[in-house]
């Protein structure tokens, strides 16, 4: 799918800016704190209705206006789809194709997307949450329906949570929510399992291909830790997990804490059977980014979506072989790639006639027609 036209108004520090970018690559270039970030970020809120940095919604919205706006064009399996997402006084309003959108999914089906920025890294130097997020949000690309699967679980844990600390609670009281966690907690831990193997195998090819096969190079593994189980699906898990909340019972009200369940799993990334977390340098660690983002790309691709790629500020800390590595895989998708850069020398030759620049200086967007970025 493609984003072919992008307007905002009173986004951010842009006050209005339209672009088109029916194009292959997008790039977003300019220095810093012009507002290349916060386009990428406009097209990510179309995307998932959602910031990918800390935001009160309110910040959204340009300093000194009362309500900011994103139009987008949208052309994918469902076809060309008119795209609004605006906001005042803390109302979100969505308009799809110039009526209210019959379900967020419906919305969801119009437009997807994956997201590489360099706090992404946390994926893989943070702690298991950040996993577990990257996770989720993977699963959700996949399957939008997804959301409201991880959001009812997060919910029964916060109130079984609830129960467990106030005193004078019964077990009575907490098994409904011990048994929202069991059904509920299955699926979710499904949900990841099967997006962890679709990752698996492109993962480890993707890692090599940037990080090619000379020094530092590392052969790399993905699992999950949970009760275990998965492969023997959804009933069995269920099982698993109904037994651990079981034997927990106890230590649960003693301690008044949900000690069991997919909030306490983990991804686990290895770099040739070491802890890609302890282990990684910066550059593999930013390698492993990628390589994850562009093996969602490939399940996706498996599963015939093609999803866009919105890659933000990935100027540093990647060596040149990376880098020109990295620009190869990128010439070689077929999914739209919206890149924000300060310098779009380093990214060397994209496929001629199928990249737009856009300039951004100071919240505004300057067109600079259809370029090969190779003869620059
Ligand atoms: N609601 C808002 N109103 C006005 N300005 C804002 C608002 N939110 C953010 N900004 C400003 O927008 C500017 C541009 O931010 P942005 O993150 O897009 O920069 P950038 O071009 O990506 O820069 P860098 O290369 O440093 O990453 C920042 O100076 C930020 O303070
Ligand atoms: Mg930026």
């Amino acid at each position: 799918m493609r984003l072919t036209r992008l307007a905002v108004r009173d986004w951010r520090n842009l006050h209005h800016a339209a672009l088109g970018s029916d194009a292959r690559f997008v790039v977003l270039h300019g220095d810093n704190a012009q507002g290349k970030t916060n386009l990428i970020e406009a097209v990510w809120m179309l995307a998932t209705l959602r910031s990918f940095r800390e935001a009160k919604p309110g910040r959204l919205v340009r300093e000194g206006a009362h309500r900011a706006r994103i139009d987008g064009t949208a052309v994918g399996h469902t076809g060309t789809r008119g795209m609004r997402w605006s906001l005042q006084q803390g109302t979100r309003k969505l308009r799809l194709d110039g009526a209210a959108p019959s379900s967020l999914s419906s919305w969801f089906e119009a437009v997807r997307a994956v997201l590489f920025c360099p706090e992404h890294v946390s994926i893989i130097r943070g702690g298991p949450d950040q996993r577990r997020t990257f996770l989720d949000r993977a699963a959700f690309t996949a399957q939008p329906a997804y959301l409201d699967v991880a959001r009812d679980y997060r919910r029964a844990v916060r109130q079984k949570a609830a129960l467990l600390k106030s005193p004078g609670t019964t077990s009575a009281q907490i098994a409904p929510w011990s048994d929202r966690i069991v059904d509920l907690g299955a699926r979710v831990v499904m949900a990841r399992y099967r997006v962890m193997t679709q990752l698996r195998d492109p993962l480890r090819d993707l890692y090599t291909a940037i990080a090619g096969t000379g020094r530092g190079a590392a052969e790399v593994e993905l699992s999950l830790r949970s009760l275990g189980g998965e492969e023997d699906g959804l009933q069995a898990v269920r099982e698993r997990l109904r037994s651990a909340v079981e034997s927990h019972q106890q230590d649960e009200q003693r301690r008044g804490r949900v000690l069991v369940g997919p909030h306490r799993d983990d991804l686990v990334i290895r770099l040739e059977g070491r802890s890609a977390r302890a282990f990684a340098s910066q550059g593999q660690a930013r390698s492993l980014v990628l390589a994850l983002k562009l093996a969602e790309l490939a399940a996706a691709h498996a599963r015939g979506q093609a999803p866009m790629l919105l890659l933000d500020d990935l100027t540093s800390e990647l060596d040149r072989g990376r880098m020109g590595r990295l620009v190869d895989i990128l010439a070689g998708l077929d999914n739209q790639v919206w890149l924000s850069t300060t310098d779009p020398s380093w990214l060397g030759p994209l496929p001629s006639g199928e990249a737009l620049r856009w300039r951004v200086e100071a919240g505004q967007v300057f067109g600079e027609g259809s370029t090969n970025i190779a003869g620059r």
